[in-house]
């Protein structure tokens, strides 16, 4: 599990390492086939616009407006594991045999019965679905989605990713150290992980309805498609604060684990070098855009980058 992990991570930042190379290089290479290919699966939607392709390149994508259904595979994926984990809990049945053989499989540790149930898993299980489905529930009734496009390569890793975080989630079960009921477990970092957990979330849901109503008038209804220049809350600090709030929502569920599982913190760096890749694109569009674009404004992480 860590290994594949570890691959993603790998190729996220040398997409990272390589977009940034790819701003100094000469504009003729902009029409270079490897060039446009690469561009193509980093960018998607807004930053994706006007990036000259050709035509067999265009019948990939996917609507954006799709997200949702990364969303609704996960509500339905991660609400099943967790209620294989409850019932393993409250009415001691083991996980069915697949999901058995899967974790065998992915942990190279055999399940043994003596197990004790993890509050920290159990948590984390619910934190998930939490923000599963209130992205959902976003992507449904408060984003307005423009034509924008995601490459189907991007839509098919979203849509592997949310089923391979469910599975990570129960690989650390199996090395949980923690003993005794599950409210004995409780710690402070359960604590600290849920605060950051609510905090990262309103962050984020502040930031995604800011982005809709650019596009709504006073009454809700949709007055554009256009893309504009965000303002007020945290976009005053950094261009994209809804990506800022992800990373801290997946840092909360490490936290959530007492920071002691690798994988996790393996799932934190993807997301940390996939966000400010895209923080980066966007910020970079934002101010070839708009003239009076605020200079103070940082891409990602308020001051910093
Ligand atoms: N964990 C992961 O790996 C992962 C990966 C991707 C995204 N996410 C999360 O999913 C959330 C949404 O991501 P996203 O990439 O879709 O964000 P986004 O590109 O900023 O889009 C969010 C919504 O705002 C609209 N929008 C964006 N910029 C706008 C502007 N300047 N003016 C008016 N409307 C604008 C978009 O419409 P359009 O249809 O025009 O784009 C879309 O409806 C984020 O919180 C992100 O962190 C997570």
């Amino acid at each position: 599990m860590s290994t594949s992990l570890k691959m993603t991570w790998d190729l996220v930042s040398y997409a990272f390492c390589v977009h940034k190379i790819s701003l100094h290089l000469p504009r003729k290479y902009e029409t270079c086939r490897l060039y446009v290919l690469f561009q193509d699966l980093i960018r998607y939607g807004k930053t994706k616009q006007n990036l000259k392709r050709d035509d067999w390149l265009r019948a990939l994508d996917v609507p954006k407006r799709w997200f949702w259904h990364f969303y609704a595979v996960s509500v339905v994926w991660n609400g099943l594991l967790l209620a294989f984990y409850l019932i393993s809990i409250f009415q001691h049945q083991s996980y069915p045999l697949w999901l058995t053989g899967v974790l065998d499989f992915l942990t190279g540790v055999p399940s043994t019965d003596s197990q004790v149930p993890q509050l920290s898993t159990l948590l984390v299980q619910l934190l998930l679905c939490v923000h599963s489905l209130r992205r959902l529930m976003e992507c449904l009734f408060v984003s307005v989605f423009s034509d924008g496009a995601i490459h189907v390569v991007q839509y098919v890793f979203g849509l592997c990713y949310y089923i391979v975080l469910g599975l990570t989630v129960l690989c650390a079960d199996r090395r949980g150290k923690g003993t005794g009921t599950l409210l004995s477990q409780l710690d402070w970092f359960h604590v600290a992980g849920n605060a950051l957990f609510i905090g990262a979330s309103l962050m984020q849901h502040q930031s995604i309805v800011m982005l809709a109503r650019l596009r709504t008038g006073k009454t809700g209804r949709v007055e554009t498609l256009a893309h504009r220049v965000p303002e007020g809350g945290w976009f005053e600090l950094v261009s994209c604060p809804h990506y800022l709030a992800e990373l801290l929502i997946y840092v909360s569920l490490s936290l959530v684990f007492g920071c002691l599982f690798l994988s996790w913190w393996l799932v934190v760096l993807y997301v940390l070098f996939s966000q400010a890749l895209a923080a980066q694109l966007c910020h970079e569009l934002y101010i070839s855009k708009y003239e009076s674009y605020p200079r103070h404004r940082k891409a990602f992480i308020p001051f910093v980058l």
